[in-house]
């Protein structure tokens, strides 16, 4: 019997061979990639319709997870059966107590005959049938995968692997929050940290507390963009309890433990819209419209406060079986605690007093925190908190999660307490993830494109190797403040989380960028497949504008890192195949796009060069911007290039406080009549137009004499641009060398600033 089947599977391959479009081959180089592969030239392994999957009972919902991503490709589903012995065209899977290296761990042995994955537990068969179903070819064409015979060894590095999302700011249906746990799961992530109340929205049914859910889960507008304007639209939403659960069993089945944050004493605006008499102020409060900080907070001192925080983490760990519960701990001002007699009633009661470090209001915060991990460990779970732990006294099991920076997940390391790692600077997936921001979904700002967030390592320098134990692993953070749509939550998670992947399970000498980008592009077709919009910057032409102010040009240099060839053109003239750098001298208009082998083409990139009398000429800053926003100094300014909306592009200067204040030397005498140039508005940011604009010329570059000189009004709030733009003409002058000068606001009495300078944002300095 068995030598006919082989037989068989022989002439099924030869004929085969001469029908190449039925069948392809699977690639085991995925993401995350395993730890080690070894292939051998003996005979491959055919899936067909044929195939069968064999495993032990316990193993059914593995099977079936494997089952159904063979039939999301290929439409056909291979029938799960009870284990047999004789084994032919099978996948089996199999529980071995054998040596691996944890739970997680897994191997796959792949012969002619089966397709062999063990682990000694669930995980590590569910991990093992993720890389399986990656190295699928996504082709519906095809009935026939060769599967290449050898082994493969895999483990992750880190037992905690996390991807965070914020269903406060911004309200997502539960079965979008499946589909974005679906992501998760093609990428071997394990925890899912749901940030389930906040200012803007408090998302959870909580029983003992329905106003929680009637007024705290709606808002009556929000804040538009980076202005000061609110739009009037109503927005909210919360889960029940019973969907809660659902959602949990969902992830669960999917290897996938929700870890949910119930953000305390601070981010609770919408608790206290809810119930006012919770707040130190007794309010009334609203659920917050705008973002950022508010300093309405949980009254500390209030044991009818503290009690509700207990009933509130009570119901949130009946629905949620983590180990972990997140009970926040960010951002707490303590100005209203300042103010509060029962707040420093509290203090007094406790004996707080301040230190050299720390305000007796800090120790507060310490004492809610450990009050609540006391009650969330007496109810056999932990807590995680924020870094602000760490401002005052740590609760004792704390687990940290690093968000500003490294430091805290260091400090806290050091004093023997877990850690996560999500910080900011590498891993906030709200970020922009390129600098051509124009063409972006709008963001929050900030910028972790894909390369960075592959570089990161998440054993912070400054720990001794017996420290290293105490990082638990990596995580990924997407706040929702500028992202409603789902399509773009999406957009800001793919393909960075291929990145994370890699980050969290490889080791770090397995790492190579470029080598995962052409992993991460055959990873794509599995988005594809899915209908899950991802970014496609890696994928795209990559471009690089260096000016060379000495010498008088700018140099491109276009690159990719897959298949195909970049094509540019010139004002709209041919396309040309790109070779070698090239050198811009005038005012022009160039595209570039990589043209794929399938002839589809990648993103267009284009730009406009833009030259003046002022282009390339030696530029003096007679203040100089602050040291975040100086980037290349004063050439941004006369470089050619204009700003995007992105004041951090490295295009743009800032100055905080200070004239903005630069001489041009024109380098001979030359007729000049007008002055262009951008302003960046970002109110929320604090950077609003110009006071004043003046203009002076000299001749010797020492005695200068003002032909311009103009007041402005300060913008009005509801103003919804990002860029202004500023074009002064005057009496054409002769002059060998012009003056700018640029004069900030200060930030006025309706903004959160009022009181503080605001800033100033320059872009290119046209003379005309
Ligand atoms: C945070 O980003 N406020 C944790
Ligand atoms: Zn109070």
């Amino acid at each position: 019997m068995k030598r006919i089947v082989v037989a068989i599977i022989g002439i099924t391959i030869l004929t085969l061979s001469s029908c190449q479009k039925q069948i392809e081959t699977a690639d085991y180089q995925v993401v995350p990639l395993p730890k080690e592969i070894s292939l051998t030239d003996k005979k491959p392994f055919i899936l067909d319709k044929n195939t069968v999957i064999e495993c032990q009972k316990d193993l059914q919902k593995e099977a079936d997870f494997l089952a159904d991503y063979i039939e999301d490709i290929y439409g056909f589903r291979p029938r799960i059966m009870d284990a047999e012995n004789d084994m032919n065209n099978v996948i089996y899977l199999a529980l071995e107590p054998n040596d691996f290296a944890n739970d997680e761990a897994y191997q796959i042995v792949v012969n002619e005959r089966v397709i062999k994955i063990t682990s000694r537990n669930n995980h590590g068969i569910f991990y093992g049938i993720q890389t399986l179903r990656k190295s699928f070819p996504v082709d519906n064409n095809v009935t026939k995968i060769a599967f290449p015979a050898g082994v493969i060894n895999d483990w992750p590095r880190f037992a905690y692997r996390g991807m965070h999302l914020d269903v406060s700011r911004h309200f997502f249906p539960i079965d979008s929050i499946k589909v974005y746990i679906d992501a998760m799961v093609m990428h071997n992530l394990n925890k899912f940290h749901l940030h389930i109340t906040d200012d803007q929205g408090w998302r959870i049914e909580i029983k003992k507390y329905p106003k929680l859910t009637e007024i705290g889960a709606w808002r009556s507008g929000t804040l538009i963009g980076k202005t000061m304007a609110y739009d009037t639209i109503r927005h909210g939403g919360c889960y029940t309890q019973e969907e809660l659960r659902d959602l949990v069993k969902y992830a669960e089945d999917r290897h996938i433990t929700i870890i949910p944050e119930i953000d305390l004493p601070g981010h609770m605006l919408a608790a206290l819209a809810s119930y006012p008499e919770l707040g130190c102020t007794g309010g009334p409060y609203e659920v917050w419209k705008r973002w950022g900080v508010s300093e309405d907070v949980i009254c500390a001192g209030n044991e009818h406060a503290m009690q509700f925080l207990e009933d509130v983490l009570l119901e949130v760990m009946d629905i949620f079986p983590s180990e972990y519960i997140h009970i926040g701990g960010d951002e707490v001002p303590r100005d209203r605690w300042k103010e509060c007699p029962k707040c420093q009633a509290k203090i007094k009661e406790l004996g707080i007093k301040a230190d050299d470090k720390h305000s007796a209001e800090d120790y507060l915060q310490s004492y809610v925190m450990s009050r609540m991990e006391q009650f969330v460990e007496n109810h056999g779970r932990h807590i995680i908190g924020w870094d602000e732990m760490l401002d005052g006294e740590l609760a004792p099991n704390a687990t940290v999660m690093s968000w500003r920076g490294s430091s805290g997940g260091v400090k806290a390391a050091k004093m023997h307490h877990n850690v996560i790692m999500t910080p900011n600077d590498y891993l906030y997936f709200d970020y922009y993830q390129t600098l051509d921001t124009d063409n972006e979904p709008f963001s929050i700002g900030g910028y972790n494109p894909v390369k960075k967030v592959y570089s990161y390592e998440p054993i912070p320098d400054g720990l001794d190797e017996d420290e290293h134990k105490y990082i638990l692993g990596p995580q990924a953070n997407i706040w929702t403040e500028y992202t409603s749509e789902f399509n773009v939550l999406l957009y800001r998670l793919l393909p960075r989380i291929g990145a994370l992947a890699e980050v969290q399970w490889c080791n770090p000498e397995q790492k190579d960028y470029e080598d995962w980008v052409q992993r991460e592009y055959r990873l794509t077709k599995l988005y594809k497949l899915y209908g899950w919009r991802y970014a496609t910057h890696i994928f795209d032409i990559d471009v690089r504008i260096t000016p060379n102010v000495k010498e008088g040009f700018i140099e491109v240099v276009m690159s990719k890192l897959v298949d195909g060839k970049i094509v540019y053109s010139i004002d709209n003239q041919n396309d040309i195949e790109y070779k070698e750098p090239l050198r811009i001298t005038e005012n022009c208009h160039l595209e570039g796009y990589v043209l794929r082998p399938d002839g589809s083409q990648g993103r267009v990139f284009r730009t406009d060069f833009d030259f003046s009398k002022a282009s390339m000429k030696p530029i003096v800053l007679m203040e100089q911007p602050h040291k975040n926003y100086t980037f290349n100094g004063a050439d941004v300014l006369i470089d050619g290039l204009r700003g995007s909306t992105n004041y951090r592009s490295g295009r743009w200067l800032g100055w905080y406080g200070k004239n903005a204040d630069v001489i041009i030397d024109l380098q001979e005498v030359t007729e000049v009549s007008t002055v262009k140039f951008n302003l960046n508005i970002n109110m929320k940011d604090w950077i609003f137009n110009a006071r004043s604009v003046k203009v002076l010329v000299s001749d010797d570059g020492d005695d200068f004499e003002e032909v311009f000189a103009q007041d402005f009004d300060l913008l009005s709030a509801d103003y919804t641009g990002s860029l202004y733009p500023v074009e002064i003409t005057f009496s054409p002058v002769n002059t060998r060398y012009i003056e700018i000068v640029i004069t900030p606001f200060d930030c006025p009495e309706c903004h959160s600033g009022y009181g503080y300078p605001a800033w100033i944002f320059v872009d290119e300095i046209g003379v005309y």
